[in-house]
């Protein structure tokens, strides 16, 4: 079986030491993803800090010849199978339209997917013309907690799925792209017919069309197969409830527990009387490597990724449709958004990695 030749472009939290931060000891980072991956080996590394690419040299076992502070000559050197950005979103789509146009065969993008719709629309078009694979790291669509969730609401035990509620939707670019992913992911990936939304912070760091943050958010999501998504920012941190006709499915503590109730009697009425059903059991898998060995699948069949360019955009456009409809004072933002000036440019330093675990 081929070993593809991985690089990775952003070497800081999400691109190398973010295990050191995590509770679990699953690889969690782009770095240890493809450390713990027997069908990739991380073979180059880039970032602008030479401290941070010298300390992911040494963790990772990246020769210095192999470091390199400019992308560019990464991908033209090295022309690596697979390409990590795990930048921020603001430097994403100049460096993964680059690997697309420079031979990458597959790009695991982190999220937020991009900085606008117009950077989102050249990664699009860069992938598709060149045919490379595309993951975003919303990483529960890879987790299998999430995938017996799923499994739940594909079965009819809950009847027919009429809402999600998310509790979590925080800062859009950041936190929501995670939720709207999730919520995307538990409806099979129907698209979105309409927002309404509110941003509770960031809205006065917005000039023009410029995001001078990352705002906070909540709001509706009506998919256009009816089922309703509530995105709310109600303070019990990331928890989701999938609800149907009969029943509901419930993740609590981020992914930590799980609930389900369905139907076990029927009242005097004929109505659905409600009790505790079993949860599927959940065998812990690295969800990051599960979404690299999506890529592999996809690399040596040819057959799509579970994201793709096409569902990442879909999350972004999410995020840009909350942006719209608070402009226009909570209305309803109809999908897909028509014209989208917005882009987020933020001025903040790179946080400083935890090299070590405490
Ligand atoms: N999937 C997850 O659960 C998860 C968790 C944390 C962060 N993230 C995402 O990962 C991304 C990175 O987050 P972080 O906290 O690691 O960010 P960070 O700001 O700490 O690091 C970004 C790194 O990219 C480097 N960089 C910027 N421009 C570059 C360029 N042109 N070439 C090479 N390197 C460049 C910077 O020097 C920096 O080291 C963000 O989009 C964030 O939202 C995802």
């Amino acid at each position: 079986m081929k070993t593809y030749r991985a690089a990775l472009i952003g070497c800081s939290r999400m691109g190398a030491f973010i295990d050191n931060e995590v509770a679990h000891n699953r690889a969690y980072s782009h770095a240890a993803g493809y450390e713990a991956c027997d069908r990739t080996d991380l073979i180059a590394c880039s970032d602008l800090r030479e401290d941070v690419l010298a300390r992911t040299g040494e963790r990772y076992g990246v020769p210095k010849a192999r470091q390199y502070t400019d992308y560019r000559a990464l991908i033209n050197i090295e022309k690596p199978d697979i390409v990590s950005v795990a930048t921020q979103p603001e430097q994403r789509a100049e460096i993964a339209v680059y690997a697309a146009e420079q031979g990458a065969k597959a790009i695991y993008a982190e999220k937020a997917m991009a900085a606008s719709m117009a950077d989102a629309d050249a990664m699009v078009d860069a992938c598709e013309r060149n045919g490379v694979f595309f993951n975003l790291g919303t990483n529960r669509r890879w987790d299998p907690g999430y995938d017996q969730m799923k499994a739940v609401i594909d079965s009819g035990r809950i009847g027919q799925l009429k809402s999600l509620i998310i509790h979590q939707t925080g800062s859009l670019f950041n936190s929501a792209s995670h939720s709207f992913d999730l919520l995307m992911r538990l409806n099979s990936d129907h698209p979105a017919a309409w927002v309404q939304a509110h941003l509770s912070q960031g809205a006065d760091a917005i000039a023009g069309h410029i995001l001078k943050a990352d705002p906070v958010g909540h709001g509706i999501i009506q998919f256009k197969n009816g089922v309703t998504a509530y995105a709310l920012n109600s303070g019990r941190g990331l928890e989701v409830e999938a609800v149907g006709d009969a029943g509901t499915v419930t993740s609590l503590q981020n992914g930590e527990d799980w609930q389900v109730r369905e139907v076990v009697a029927r009242d005097h009425r004929g109505r659905n009387v409600l009790g505790w059903g079993e949860f599927p059991k959940v065998e812990q898998e690295s969800s990051t490597v599960r979404l690299i060995e999506d890529l592999v699948h996809a690399l040596d069949t040819g057959e799509p990724t579970r994201c793709g360019v096409r569902l990442a955009r879909a999350n972004q456009e999410l995020i840009f449709a909350f942006v719209e409809s608070h402009h226009k004072g909570g209305a309803r933002v109809d999908l897909p958004l028509k014209d989208c000036p917005y882009r987020m440019a933020r001025d903040f330093a790179p946080r400083q990695p935890k090299f070590e675990r405490e």
